[in-house]
Formats: C-alpha cells, sequence, structure tokens
C-alpha cells in the first residue's frame, strides 16, 4: 500500500442510498439523454477528485490568499468569536478536500470539545477530508456521509447524529452549481436554534469585463481536463466533440448571471452505459456544467428566505468571493 503522509488507518463512512451505483448510472443516462447533467457526475471517480483539485488549486479565486480567503478567513474570526471557546460540532456540506474547513477549525479558540462531520458526494475527496480534519485544531473526526445533498436532506440528522455542542453548517462552493433552495434545505435539516450557517457564493464583480473574468475561470485547458475525465468514461472520444464555454441565458433561482460549458457532439455518437444505451445527435449539446453568480444582495436575500438571521456578509478584495454567516434564530 503507498503511504499517504497524515490521517486515521481507516474510517467508517455512512453511505446513503442516493451514491448506489445504479442512482448514479441512471442519472447520467438521464443526463445524457436529457442535454444536462448533474453536477456531481464530475467529482465521483479518482480521475475527477485529482483533476478538480489540481484545478481549483491553479485556478479558483476562493483559493487565492490574496483574495478569497481573506472572506473566509474574516468569517472563520467571526465563528470563533461567537462561540468563544464552548463546544462545537462542524458539518461542512459539500466540504471537498477540507481544506476550508480545516482552516476554520485551526480558527477556533481553545477551549470546548470540537468535532467535525465531513459531508460529499465523492468518496475520494472525502477520504481526503478525513485526513485533512481529524485532530485538525484538536478536532475529533465523527463519522464522514457520503450523499447526495439534493436528495439525502431528509435522512441526513439521522446520519449526521448528535455531538456536543452548538452547530456550525458550512455550505462553501456549492451554489455555483447547485440550486441554491435544494442546496440550503439540506442545511436547514440540520440546524437548531443557537447554530450557525456559513456560505459562500461566488459574486458577479461590479465590473464591465467580470463576465469575461467568470468566463476565463471555465475556458481553459484543466477545466476541459476535468469535465473531459467523465466523456471520455461515458465512451466519447475526443475527436467525437468539443467542449464550449459560453453564458447561461437562466442563471438559476436567486442568481445574477451564469456561465455554462456544453459537450458538442461532432458527429452522432450511439453510447453503451452501464444504465443502458444512450444516443446523441450531432450539433445538440449537452449541458455538463453550470456556474452561477450572485450578488451580495442576492446571497443575503437567500438567507432571509430560508428564516434565518444575516450576522455578516464577508467580500474578498476583487469581488468575486462572498461569504455569508447567519444565525438559525
Ligand atoms: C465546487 S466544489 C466545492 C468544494 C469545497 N466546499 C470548497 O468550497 O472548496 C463542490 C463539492 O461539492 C460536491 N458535490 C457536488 N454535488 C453534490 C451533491 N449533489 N451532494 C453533495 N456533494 C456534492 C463535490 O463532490 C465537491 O466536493
Amino acid at each position: 500500500m503507498a503511504s499517504v503522509s497524515a490521517g486515521p488507518p481507516f474510517i467508517d463512512v455512512c453511505v446513503h442510498r442516493s451514491v448506489h451505483p445504479a442512482v448514479v448510472a441512471a442519472e447520467l443516462r438521464d443526463g445524457l439523454a436529457g442535454g444536462e447533467l448533474a453536477t456531481r457526475q464530475h467529482y465521483l471517480s479518482l480521475r475527477q477528485a485529482r483533476l478538480w483539485r489540481d484545478l481549483a488549486a491553479a485556478i479558483s479565486p476562493a483559493r487565492d490568499e490574496g483574495d478569497g480567503m481573506q472572506a473566509y478567513g474574516a468569517v472563520n474570526s467571526l465563528i470563533g468569536e461567537h462561540f468563544d471557546g464552548r463546544d462545537v460540532h462542524l458539518i461542512g456540506l459539500g466540504c471537498a478536500d477540507g481544506a476550508k474547513e480545516r482552516r476554520l477549525l485551526e480558527a477556533l479558540p481553545p477551549g470546548g470539545a470540537v468535532s467535525v462531520t465531513p459531508v460529499d458526494v465523492s468518496l475520494p475527496l472525502l477520504q481526503v477530508a478525513a485526513d485533512a480534519l481529524s485532530g485538525a485544531g484538536g478536532a475529533l473526526l465523527r463519522q464522514p456521509v457520503l450523499c447526495d445533498l439534493t436528495l439525502a436532506a431528509a435522512d441526513l440528522p439521522q446520519m449526521i447524529g448528535e455531538a456536543a455542542g452548538a452547530r456550525v453548517i458550512t455550505l462553501y462552493g456549492m451554489l455555483a452549481s447547485i440550486d441554491a433552495f435544494p442546496a440550503i434545505a439540506a442545511a436547514l435539516a440540520l440546524l437548531r436554534p443557537g447554530d450557525l450557517l456559513a456560505v459562500s457564493a461566488n459574486l458577479l464583480a461590479d465590473e464591465a469585463s467580470a463576465m469575461e473574468r467568470v468566463a476565463a475561470q471555465y475556458d481553459n485547458q484543466p477545466t476541459r481536463e476535468w469535465l473531459w475525465s467523465l466523456c471520455e468514461d461515458a465512451g466519447i472520444d475526443r475527436a467525437q466533440a468539443a467542449i464550449t464555454v459560453g453564458a447561461l441565458e437562466d442563471p438559476g433561482a436567486g442568481a445574477q448571471a451564469a456561465i455554462g460549458a456544453w459537450l458538442e457532439p461532432a458527429v452522432d455518437l450511439n453510447l453503451e452505459l452501464d444504465a443502458g444505451a444512450v444516443s446523441l445527435t450531432a450539433g445538440q449539446p449537452i449541458r455538463l456544467l453550470r456556474s452561477a453568480r450572485h450578488t451580495p444582495a442576492g446571497l443575503s436575500s437567500i438567507i432571509s428566505a430560508a428564516g434565518l438571521e444575516l450576522l455578516a456578509l464577508e467580500v474578498s478584495p476583487s469581488g468575486e468571493e462572498g461569504v455569508a454567516l447567519a444565525l438559525c434564530p
């Protein structure tokens, strides 16, 4: 066994039915047939997880120390002040590699018992998160949860269970590609009076070239490599189709604008998938990805529509990343 640098020798993962191979395979078949794929389809394999981590490290404004990380850092400090050494249970919804949750744990002042539950749809990313979060800031790693947040909200309370202290739930980097209301519904299923929700959104900066800058974050080789991974696994050859990137007419509920990425078959394709055969028609695009951009006002409306009290909304220096902190009354 190749060695990994740190982390527990094994983890006991709670696996929801929404990630059953038959469910995932049927979703892929139906998405290709219907012209629109679910975002989670791009995170599931080892290769997809690696390619996504590479591109997030290289391109994401959220991970830029001089930009997005400042907004997350400011919210981390507020969370630390709010709990002030009391017991805390951090639940990272769609946590990927857990990098942002780790920084939050490390920012909490010492004192109370701290535990953490990573939640994601990707097993490879959840394993990386478990390594990153186990022991971070003295936190106890609880059972990681593998699920589709949009399909598992009703079961989340039971899967996550009870731990000492108030909950702080992070919903970071999710509103770009999942509709805000199903994503927030997963958090609402877990929030109790006095708990906190920290939610981030990619923002549309207030300048003329803002959409061009957003498009450049997707119209690049690392992103294409990541998106091709799913297409190639589905049996599509790079000579048979192209990936295009452009603005989307309908940005989705609560969003201001969105960029989409499409697969455009150059020839008719007959794919044999795990869940059955699908035919794609030359020239008929399939949307691989949607990445929505919000405004600070739109993000606060999402928080208030969810019945939560906005405590703070931190915007990064570039205006491209916003992190809101809300209290469950
Ligand atoms: C853009 S990444 C954001 C990751 C991380 N929270 C961050 O801000 O860096 C989206 C993450 O959500 C996960 N994801 C996508 N769709 C999901 C779904 N329906 N349910 C649960 N997780 C999902 C992906 O596996 C990935 O880890």
